[in-house]
C-alpha cells in the first residue's frame, strides 16, 4: 500500500551532520557493517575540510512530522572518476517500521526528481541478491530502474550485486 495516511505524516529534508547518528542507526540495525560504512561516509561529508561541496552530492532524510525522528535517507553522488552525465544513488533505507507505507518510494521519486534538475543522463545503484533486499528492488522498478548487470558472488558465495539504472532521457 502506498500514499496512505502514514506517508502524510512524514517530511523530506536535507541531511544535517546532527542526523548522521540517527541515519547510521537506522542502517546498522538492517547490517552492521554497512551502518559502519555510512557513518564513515557521512563523516566525511558534513566535517571534512578538503571536501569540494557540489550539487552532484546531497542526502535527504525523512522526518516524522509528529516526533521530529529521523525515520529515513537518502542520497546521491558522482562516481570517483566524476564521470558527466552519471549519478549514483548512495544509502536509501527507512526505519523498520515505517517500510511498506510508500514513504520509501515517495523518498526516492523526492530524490531523482533533485538529480532530473542537474541534467544527469544516467542514475545507477547497486544493490544485492541477498532477500533482505528484495522490497529494494521492487522500489527501484516501481521508479522506473531496470536491472543493467548482476556481478555473481559478489558478496560471497550466493549473494550477487546487482546494478541498476535510471536512464533520465526517457520519458518517466
Ligand atoms: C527499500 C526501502 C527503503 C523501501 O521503502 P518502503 O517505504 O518500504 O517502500 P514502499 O512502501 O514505498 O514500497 C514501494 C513498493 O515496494 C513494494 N513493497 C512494499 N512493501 C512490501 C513488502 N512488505 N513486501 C514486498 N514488497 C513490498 C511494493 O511493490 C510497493 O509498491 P506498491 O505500494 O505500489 O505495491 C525500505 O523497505 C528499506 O529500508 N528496506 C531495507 C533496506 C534496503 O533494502 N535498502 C536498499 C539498499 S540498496
Amino acid at each position: 500500500m502506498t500514499s496512505g495516511k502514514e506517508d502524510q505524516k512524514i517530511t523530506i529534508l536535507p541531511m544535517r551532520k546532527k542526523d548522521i547518528s540517527a541515519v547510521a542507526a537506522i542502517i546498522a540495525s538492517h547490517d552492521n557493517f554497512d551502518g559502519k560504512c555510512s557513518e564513515y561516509y557521512y563523516r566525511e561529508y558534513f566535517t571534512s575540510t578538503k571536501r569540494v561541496k557540489s550539487q552532484l552530492e546531497q542526502n535527504f532524510v525523512a522526518v516524522d512530522k509528529n516526533t521530529g525522528a529521523v525515520v529515513g535517507v537518502c542520497g546521491f553522488a558522482p562516481d570517483k572518476y566524476m564521470t558527466p552525465g552519471i549519478i549514483w544513488l548512495t544509502w536509501f533505507y527507512l526505519k523498520k517500521n515505517y517500510r511498506g507505507k510508500g514513504i520509501g518510494r515517495r523518498l526516492l521519486i523526492y530524490t531523482i526528481n533533485i538529480i532530473r534538475k542537474l541534467k544527469i543522463k544516467k542514475i545507477y545503484l547497486d544493490t544485492s541478491s541477498h532477500l533482505k533486499y528484495a522490497r529494494s528492488i521492487k522500489v527501484y522498478k516501481k521508479c522506473g530502474f531496470n536491472i543493467e548487470g548482476t556481478f555473481v558472488d559478489y558478496y560471497g558465495k550466493g549473494e550477487s550485486m546487482i546494478i541498476m539504472s535510471l536512464d533520465m532521457k526517457k520519458k518517466s
